[in-house]
């Protein structure tokens, strides 16, 4: 079958999600740029996509964490001459922790990463789409966006930034026939939570979900031009509670459900 050589952006691509997303799109015929930190470990998966798929796979190496590392990318990207029609705005960390037991660095860092960063590039690739006049933009946030955690402040507030985000981008970019799709995965078989220093309990451990099955979901409802969708039934009914619930109800839920086992 010819490739028509649609290009896919994924950040975090080293990880448990982005590596599901690169699969899924590698699937659909996109040709792929990968980026995150680990350069061994993005073309060791690069090469790995190329020999299953058959498609072009590219690696760049980027701290996003980095002021001008969006940029950079965003600049490496254009002088290759390609055009981003998929941009996976995957990359994102949460450490548990309260605030004041943690320092200030390790706190900023996820604000720099999970909100500036993934800011910074959908600007930079929604403002090439607008212009042609298409494109798609899955932004990932989490079941963490839906109520404050106590434990997580910093990571769910992040992430509530990205759901609204996302939902205002959705309708701002229809017109120029862009999709902004905000994905919220609940708990994800994934390294995060290792990298969390978090090991779930059983209650959080029975909805777990595969990162193939998150990644197909989110990408389908990306396709399909919704604003945004819940991956997995559990995950669904879990934030549908927190329409009708108090915050400081859903606060303490959630520290009891977020408890770390460890
Ligand atoms: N797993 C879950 O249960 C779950 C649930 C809801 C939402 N999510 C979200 O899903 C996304 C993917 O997470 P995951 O579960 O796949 O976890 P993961 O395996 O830890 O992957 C995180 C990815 O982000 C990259 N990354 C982290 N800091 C970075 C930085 N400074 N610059 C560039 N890349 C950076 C990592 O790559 P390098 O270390 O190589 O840079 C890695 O590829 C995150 O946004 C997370 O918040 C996860």
């Amino acid at each position: 079958m010819a490739r028509d050589h649609r290009w896919a952006l994924i950040t975090g691509a080293t990880g448990g999600l982005g590596r599901a997303f690169a699969g899924s799109l590698a699937r659909r015929g996109y040709d792929l740029v990968l980026t995150a930190r680990n350069g061994d470990a993005l073309e060791a998966m690069a090469a790995d996509l190329r020999s299953r798929h058959g498609g072009q796979v590219i690696v760049n190496v980027a701290d996003l964490a980095e002021p001008e590392a969006c940029l950079q990318l965003k600049q490496a990207i254009d002088a290759r001459g390609i055009v981003i029609e998929t941009l996976v705005a995957n990359a994102g960390y949460g450490i548990q922790g309260r605030l004041v037991a943690r320092p200030r660095e390790a706190e900023l860092g996820m604000v720099e990463v999970n909100v500036r960063a993934l800011t910074d590039l959908t600007h930079l690739f929604a403002r090439d789409m607008a212009e042609r006049g298409g494109g798609h933009i899955l932004l990932v946030a989490s079941t963490a966006a839906y109520q404050p955690i106590p434990g997580y402040a910093v990571y769910a507030a992040s992430k509530a930034y990205v759901l609204a985000f996302g939902h205002a981008l959705h309708r701002e970019l229809a017109r120029r026939k862009v999709v902004v799709t905000v994905t919220c995965p609940g708990p994800t078989e994934t390294p995060f939570w290792e990298r969390a220093g978090h090991r779930l309990n059983r209650m959080a451990s029975a909805v777990l979900m595969t990162p193939d099955a998150v990644a197909e979901i989110s990408l389908d409802a990306l396709y399909a031009a919704r604003s945004s969708v819940v991956p997995g039934l559990a995950n669904r009914l879990i934030t549908l509670s927190t329409r009708l619930l108090p915050r400081s109800l859903l606060a303490l839920g959630a520290s009891y459900f977020m408890s770390n086992s460890k």
